[in-house]
């Protein structure tokens, strides 16, 4: 409850628009002591998940929002998944969308927040992790920046997943570059919304989060803000 207001507080901060405000307040109660059904859905999921700290789950507090927000959803067939890290939030979104295939972009080699993490042991998790995928071409690996691979891709999807770089910077070029290639009716998955790593505030991803929905918001036809926010466009 103090986290929801200390949220609230500092999107009023960063000046974010009223009508997003009240978006992530109509999610309270849904998201509401969803840890339980989060966690069920995580042991089901990734059970023979390999990881250098099992303590680093960020991606399973969103299993119960984001398996809620996609139950009824089947068109999704092409993925794309900018920071793939160990591989937990590709396996979701394989599992989640059954036929589909899914393109994992990351450096593996972090950015400011990695400060002391072993990247080629993880990069090797993420190999062992989605070995099934990989070996099957239903996950194409990139290892490069995200600018680069957007620089060079040609192809349009269904649903694409942003959690790469999280500096304000980034994650602005980030939202241009996948929207361009989103296809339309497609579902554009941002993570971080309300993370506050950055002591300046609006170096965090929920400035130019807000900065995109205010600027495309004709071409939106659903709106879902939480912890994560899905966008679909129109
Ligand atoms: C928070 S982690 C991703 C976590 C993953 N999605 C999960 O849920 O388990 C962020 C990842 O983005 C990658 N990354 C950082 N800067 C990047 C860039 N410019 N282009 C592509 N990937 C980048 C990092 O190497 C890191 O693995």
């Amino acid at each position: 409850m103090t986290k929801f207001f200390k949220n609230l507080y500092r999107l009023m901060l960063i000046g974010t628009p009223l009508f997003i405000i009240f978006n992530y307040i109509r999610n309270f109660l849904p998201n509401f002591k969803t840890k339980k059904k989060s966690k069920k859905i995580e042991n089901r999921i990734y059970n023979q998940f390999h990881s250098i700290n099992s303590n680093e789950k960020w991606f399973c507090n969103n299993l119960n929002f984001l398996s809620t927000n996609f139950k009824n959803i089947q068109n999704v067939k092409t993925m794309l998944e900018i920071g793939s890290y160990e591989g937990r939030s590709a396996i979701f979104f394989l599992k989640n969308f059954s036929n589909s295939n899914l393109t994992c972009v990351d450096t593996w080699s972090g950015s400011d927040e990695h400060t002391s993490v072993n990247f080629k042991l993880i990069e090797k998790n993420f190999d062992l992790n989605t070995s099934f995928y990989q070996s099957n071409n239903l996950l194409r690996k990139y290892k490069m920046t995200s600018n680069d691979f957007f620089k060079q891709n040609d192809k349009y999807f269904d649903l694409i997943y942003v959690d790469g770089d999280h500096s304000s910077d980034q994650v602005k070029i980030d939202l241009i570059n996948a929207w361009n290639v989103l296809k339309n009716g497609g579902f554009l998955v941002l993570d971080d919304y309300m993370w506050w790593y950055y002591k300046d505030y609006k170096k965090n991803p929920s400035t130019p989060i807000n900065n995109f929905i205010k600027k495309n918001i004709l071409n939106i036809s659903n709106l879902t803000v939480w912890h994560q926010v899905i966008i679909q466009k129109a």
